[in-house]
């Protein structure tokens, strides 16, 4: 196998997608070291080029680097005035001349990442680290190591154990709420997660799923207590992003509180819940609106781990994409 880009989950095989978890299962059992660093990209420089807000992925990707010896190069150029293709090619020349090894790209145009990676501007490899609506490849990646360490596990055992190597999530079941439309988390997953095995339910009122989710490997339910009875292994919520709403002239529900009691992970839904269920969001939260303090704060919420396996994740995609070994799997 060879991966030359990580642009969109669609590009993965199964068993390359089993690669970057268990690669990622790797890297994360050298994290719990008191010396985290691996030599592996020493002299390597790594580019996070973010065109589009972003705190935790960007950090998340360069703590990655890091942790494996690269240098790392923040770059970013919102708002710029030039248009999309023209900033975009220049600014690829740019780095190739400057002699980056990869770059981190996120921006707010759909397919920018896949422009990046195929125009034939440079030659470097191309992380996408999110693409408009379109695609957050790594988002998803963590998001299933977090539900292979937690699908099947007995829920009254604290430990967290690494599941075998080539586990997939066949059986698990996967409930995913909110803001499909404007959510490149939520068609990166329902990509990632029935590759894997799993059966993706998205849940949102009509005015946020997107025109052609009949065409889409999941199943749709406008009712968000009748998904929760299916008790399923884990329940996603989705950001409500509001910036993406307001650009489009608002107007997709009639007010937060009614959103909150319609599709919000609310105490009494919480309570219901199996206890096998685990609460997921990829952040940045929203209390009081799509999920509660008392669903973000409890136990059964994975937020924090989810954020600690994106390191992991970055890690093994840097790795696969950069490490000259890393082009040699099979
Ligand atoms: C997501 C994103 O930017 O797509 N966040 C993230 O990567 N941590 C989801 C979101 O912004 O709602």
């Amino acid at each position: 196998m060879s991966l030359d880009h990580l642009i969109s989950i669609r590009d993965l095989e199964y068993r390359e997608a089993l690669l970057l978890l268990d690669t990622a299962e790797q890297m994360a059992a050298t994290q719990s070291h008191r010396v985290k660093k691996l030599p592996t990209l020493h002299g390597r420089t790594v580019v996070n080029l973010f065109f589009e807000d972003s705190t935790r992925t960007r950090i998340s990707f360069e703590t990655a680097a890091k942790r494996l010896s690269a240098d790392v190069i923040n770059f970013s150029a919102k708002g710029s005035s030039l248009s999309k293709g023209e900033s975009l090619k220049d600014t690829a020349l740019t780095l190739q001349a400057m002699g980056a090894d990869a770059v981190v790209v996120r921006h707010s145009s759909s397919g920018a990442a896949h422009r990046l990676a195929h125009a034939g501007w440079m030659e470097l490899p191309v992380l996408n680290a999110g693409d408009g609506t379109h695609q957050h490849p790594t988002q998803a990646l963590l998001d299933a190591m977090t539900l292979r360490r937690h699908y099947k596990r007995d829920p009254s055992s604290p430990e967290v154990e690494p599941l075998a190597p080539g586990t997939d999530l066949e059986g698990a079941r996967v409930v995913i709420v909110g803001d499909v439309l404007h959510s490149r988390v939520a068609r990166s997953n329902v990509d990632l997660l029935t590759l894997l095995g799993a059966q993706v339910t998205l849940v949102a009122p009509p005015t946020l799923l997107p025109v052609g989710i009949e065409g889409w490997a999941c199943d749709v339910d406008y009712d968000l207590d009748h998904a929760l009875a299916s008790e399923p292994d884990a329940v996603m919520m989705l950001r409500v992003q509001r910036e993406r709403m307001s650009a489009a002239g608002g107007g997709f529900f009639p007010s937060p509180g009614e959103y909150h009691a319609a599709y919000g992970l609310d105490r009494q839904r919480f309570e219901k819940l199996a206890e096998k269920t685990i609460v997921m969001h990829p952040g940045p939260m929203n209390r009081g609106l799509e999920i509660s303090a008392e669903a973000a704060d409890s136990p059964r919420a994975v937020v924090v781990e989810q954020v600690s396996n994106g390191v992991s994740v970055r890690m093994a995609a840097l790795y696969l994409l950069l490490a000259p070994e890393g082009h040699s799997h099979d």
